[in-house]
């Protein structure tokens, strides 16, 4: 309706002004300069700054309250918009963000339409994020696609990322196709929204356990919406903004990015973490898991190449891996998989804030 609309624009208009605000307050406050050497320290320059208009929320209780009735802004409206949070006695608002260096979203049309906030430093939540609105919904957005999709229309591939910083650093060490889905897994409809854009999709996520699962379960959702799936492994326990910290943007694309494995290499690399390949046990069951993921490939071709990789690796006859790989296809079409696909309630074992 005209009347939702109106609304929409409204609150759109609010962050957009609320984003301009707190980009202000970083560059020209004195708690803004805080923030700012945090910021300094964690290797984010001026350009990147101005890029993403990261912005500092100060520590009082009211800045915003003040700053949006002085613009005529209602603060019930802003509180459903997420920015405000109404006080417990029912005697006006607070601000929502305080003492957090502020990023903006944006929607797939470049307007802001939420924000998410770091902690200076160390505490939790580590990320406050704005709530579901009537303009943010988090399974729908994506960190980054506003300015992401020129290059990933151009070179059909997208760069998944977890976080904000990763996207940041990412994006300044010359990957320009790179999005985050904030706090969340990837859910199907980001899949779809990226499919309309890409053909490839390369997962970068971090290198600790939960960054890795996270990819696990992320690529049969990507494969599923028809996108060709990569991934771009880090070193253990290092994510894509440390790594290019510690060993520059040069290396990060030419060890990181330009050298991603197939998902189903990937799955297997995973596979063999479980296992002990010195002992006889450990041996058999990662040859029949591996075998499993390979029956899962459609061409005969493909199976063949990762079945003599595997035959080497374990010291096993390729032909006793092809017939338990036949077998394993057998079984798979007979009993027609049930692969749910729509479960996204994990969120790399974190609570939502
Ligand atoms: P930095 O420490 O700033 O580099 O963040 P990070 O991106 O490395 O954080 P981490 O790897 O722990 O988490 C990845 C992503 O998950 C973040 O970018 C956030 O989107 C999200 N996330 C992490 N912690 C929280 C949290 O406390 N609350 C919410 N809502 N999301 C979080
Ligand atoms: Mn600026
Ligand atoms: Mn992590
Ligand atoms: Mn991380
Ligand atoms: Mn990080």
């Amino acid at each position: 309706s005209s009347a939702e609309d109106g609304e929409r624009e409204k609150l759109i208009a609010a962050h957009e002004l609320t984003a301009k605000f707190y980009h202000y307050l970083l560059k020209n406050t004195t708690h803004g300069q805080e923030a700012m050497n945090y910021l300094r320290s964690r290797g984010i320059t001026d350009k990147q700054i101005d890029q993403f208009m990261i912005g500092y929320a100060p520590p009082e209780w009211d800045m915003l309250v003040r700053f949006l009735e002085k613009r005529e802004f209602n603060a019930q409206r802003m509180e459903k918009g997420g920015l405000l949070i109404a006080k417990q006695d029912g005697s006006g608002h607070i601000d929502r963000f305080r003492d957090r260096i502020m990023f903006p979203i944006w929607n797939r049309d470049g307007k802001v339409i939420a924000f998410a906030g770091r902690i200076l430093g160390e505490g939790q939540p580590k990320y406050l994020n704005s709530p579901e609105t009537m303009l943010f919904n988090k399974s729908r957005n994506l960190y980054n696609f506003h300015q992401a999709r020129v290059v990933m229309r151009k070179s059909r591939r997208v760069v998944l990322f977890e976080g904000y910083m990763d996207v940041i650093k990412a994006w300044s060490a010359g990957v320009h196709n790179g999005v985050a889905s904030m706090g969340t897994a990837l859910t199907e409809e980001h899949a779809t929204m990226l499919q309309r854009n890409v053909e490839e999709a390369v997962i970068c996520y971090d290198g600790d356990n939960a960054g890795q699962e996270a990819a696990l379960k992320t690529i049969p959702l990507l494969e599923k919406a028809g996108l060709r799936t990569q991934v771009a492994v880090l070193p253990r326990g290092i994510d894509p903004d440390e790594f290019i910290e510690r060993n520059g943007a040069q290396t990060f694309i030419r060890e990181i990015i330009e050298h991603p494995v197939s998902s189903v290499k990937f799955k297997l690399i995973y596979a063999k973490k479980n296992h002990i390949l010195l002992e006889e046990e450990g041996r058999k069951n990662y040859s029949l898991e591996a075998v499993g993921i390979i029956a899962e490939l459609d061409s005969p071709t493909e199976r063949e190449f990762y079945l003599k990789e595997l035959s080497r690796e374990v010291d096993l006859s390729l032909e006793s891996l092809k017939q338990d790989c036949y077998l394993a296809r057998e079984k798979k079409h007979k009993s027609k998989p049930q692969r749910d696909n729509n479960d996204n309630s994990w969120n790399n074992g974190r609570n939502e804030n």
